[in-house]
């Protein structure tokens, strides 16, 4: 979603808020801007519909040495992608760049509208400029008009201000949004992401809800909302280059794909035991009285992350007697009058950790005094600030749009969870071996499907991928790995792909089958086989195009088989999906797509 940056220091500011903004490009947007100020207060301003590199190509012929700015990558809200929506947007001597959405800007429009400002976009982000700039007199500092106008807006930001008139300070401030203020020598950086912070400082201030910071050359002064100081708690963030550069791949989504065995062996390093004591999970802050006493377990997340949830739930119910689980999608549950069985506990599940609705979920939960855990990738997010516990699932930076190794590393630190409920229990490690000894397997198994089964699919993949409708079906563990794989599908190859419990074909979904359509059928080798292949028969009697996905080694019948050849028992979904993911990158690429950065889509989706 939107991007943040900022720089005040000694160093040309084009060029860094720039190289910052490509580094935030993951994120998905459809325009982008950069401003700066120059010592008289010039200000210069580049915004462009597109991408970041056709903004680079108007800074040739508008070069400017000034060494302040900011900049923003818009994903549309209020308004269609277009330059005069873009930001920066500036009324009066004021400049800004926001992320979020302000919800009262339509009577802010009117009062501000009444008082003589009148506004070029469709934006939220230019009522607030103007706002900003209603307040900002010559005996008002630009911190206390920001505050000031802080104080009349309903609705989430990030947001970073400059003023004409002084150029030797930005003024940051979050709420809902989430803001990184990196510290250099004698220079100051300001994010919504960490990744726009490598390669030039680790040092860092993550701005908290309702925190205003204003930003010199090396130095930041912390106020709360109410203008009392805070002392600003300086960390080290993490990521490295290395971890964010393609590695020789055409695509970040092929490496992420890749990655995945390495991203599990770090999710289950130092967790996943032998003898007795077999998982540990140092940061959920249970004691063993604590997760003895679990009887149900709501998990919560969008997208990805709800269908991890979905494939756990069917995994951990398996060994986990007594407990329910109940998997949310975040934007209904929000909204809903849910009650909360005893003893519950939630997992708060999401690569980003700044995803809104799982977010005000998450609040939700807490204010009724569920515990919750977040099941969350990156590092410092909003979400690991706010749980009571959780575990970090340690798959690195995951830059392109579609979530391909959160989402297994996510399952596997579910089972974790389990395993250490099942623990608390007094299960045995011999009754709970299938799954510990797949956890292990999994990473080396992964590997080896890619080996085998890459060009085979890459080959399918040119075979289908002139159809535009696509039927996924599975049963039990498959239905879930059913729904991520026409996700997959439907957000980077844009083919309409619909998924369903196998079982449920005939009481609709059947009807689709023509020529128009193919159909992935997931078929696993279990109790549930025949019931499955039954399901298989009955599309190919209606002329089905369909691609069978299986472990078993029977005989099958269908337009094409992928087999996955494969020693574990409890965890194939996992490869199965592999085989899904695989199959809808090389689908994108044959159609031609922006693989890593598709239409009309945000890496993290930080509104509503
Ligand atoms: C799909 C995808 C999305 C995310 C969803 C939640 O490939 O990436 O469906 O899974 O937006 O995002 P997080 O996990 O960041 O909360």
């Amino acid at each position: 979603m939107c991007g943040i940056v900022g720089y005040i220091g000694d160093r040309k500011a084009q060029n860094l808020l720039i190289s910052g903004l490509k580094r935030l490009e993951y994120r998905g947007y459809d325009s982008a801007g950069i401003a700066t100020l120059s010592s008289t207060g010039q200000l210069t301003c580049l915004r462009e519909k597109g991408k970041v590199a056709q903004l680079a190509a108007l800074q040739v012929t508008n070069e400017v040495d000034d060494s302040i700015g900011i900049g923003h990558t818009r994903w549309a809200t209020h308004g269609t992608p277009s330059i005069v929506n873009a930001h920066p947007h500036t009324v009066g001597r004021i400049t800004l760049v926001h992320n979020g959405i302000i919800e009262n800007y339509q009577d802010l429009k009117q009062i501000l509208e009444s008082k003589g400002y009148s506004f070029k976009s469709d934006t939220d982000t230019e009522v607030l400029t103007a706002l900003i700039d209603s307040l900002y007199k010559d005996d008002v500092s630009l911190l206390d008009a920001v505050l000031g106008s802080l104080q009349l807006v309903v609705g989430a930001y990030g947001i970073a201000v400059l003023a004409s008139n002084k150029p030797n300070h930005i003024v940051a401030a979050r709420s809902g949004s989430p803001l990184i203020i990196g510290l250099g020598d004698e220079e100051t950086f300001i994010a919504s992401d960490a990744s726009a912070l490598v390669g030039h400082t680790n040092q860092a201030i993550y701005l908290k809800e309702g925190e205003i910071a204003v930003c010199r050359a090396g130095t930041v002064e912390l106020y709360d909302i109410a203008a009392n100081p805070i002392t600003p708690a300086v960390e080290t963030i993490e990521s490295d280059m290395q971890a964010i550069q393609k590695d020789g791949y055409d695509h970040f989504l092929l490496k992420e794909i890749h990655e995945q065995p390495e991203a599990l062996r770090s999710t289950l390093a130092g967790r996943l035991r032998s003898g007795s004591l077999y998982a540990h999970l140092g940061g959920i802050n249970m004691s063993d009285t604590e997760l003895r006493e679990i009887r149900n377990i709501i998990v919560v997340g969008c997208g990805t992350a709800n269908y991890a949830g979905q494939l756990a739930a069917y995994l951990i119910e398996q060994f986990t007697e007594d407990v329910s689980i109940q998997v949310e999608i975040a934007s209904e549950f929000r909204y809903r009058s849910f009650h909360i069985p005893e003893n519950s506990v939630a997992l708060i599940v999401s690569q980003s950790g700044e995803t809104a609705d799982t977010l005000a979920c998450l609040t939700e939960l807490k204010r009724r005094g569920v515990r919750c855990l977040g099941i969350v990738n990156a590092v410092g997010s909003t979400i690991t600030r706010e749980v009571d516990g959780g575990v970090y699932v340690h798959v690195g930076p995951e830059i392109s749009v579609a979530s391909t190794k959160a989402f297994t590393s996510q399952v596997a630190a579910m089972i974790l969870f389990g395993l250490m409920i099942a623990q608390a229990k007094g299960t045995s490690t011999q009754e709970l071996s299938t799954f510990i000894n797949d956890l292990n397997d999994l990473p080396t198994e992964i590997e080896k499907l890619i080996t085998d089964l890459e060009p085979d699919i890459k080959t399918l993949a040119k075979s289908y991928a002139g159809y535009d409708h696509a039927l996924y079906f599975g049963r039990n563990t498959l239905f879930p790995i059913a729904l991520e794989g026409a996700l997959k599908l439907k957000e980077i190859s844009y083919i309409q792909a619909e998924a369903y419990a196998a079982g449920e074909l005939k009481h609709g979904p059947i009807a689709l089958v023509d020529d128009s359509f193919f159909e992935v059928a997931l078929i696993a080798d279990n109790w549930l086989y025949e019931k499955s292949k039954s399901n298989l028969i009955e599309v190919n009697a209606r002329g089905g195009h369909v691609i069978a996905i299986t472990d078993s080694k029977k005989h099958i019948q269908a337009e094409t088989i992928v087999r996955v050849s494969t020693s574990l028992t409890q965890l194939t979904p996992l490869l199965f999906n592999v085989v899904l993911q695989l199959f809808a990158y090389y689908v994108s690429l044959e159609r031609g797509n922006d693989v890593d950065q598709p239409r009309n889509l945000a890496k993290s989706v930080t509104v509503e």
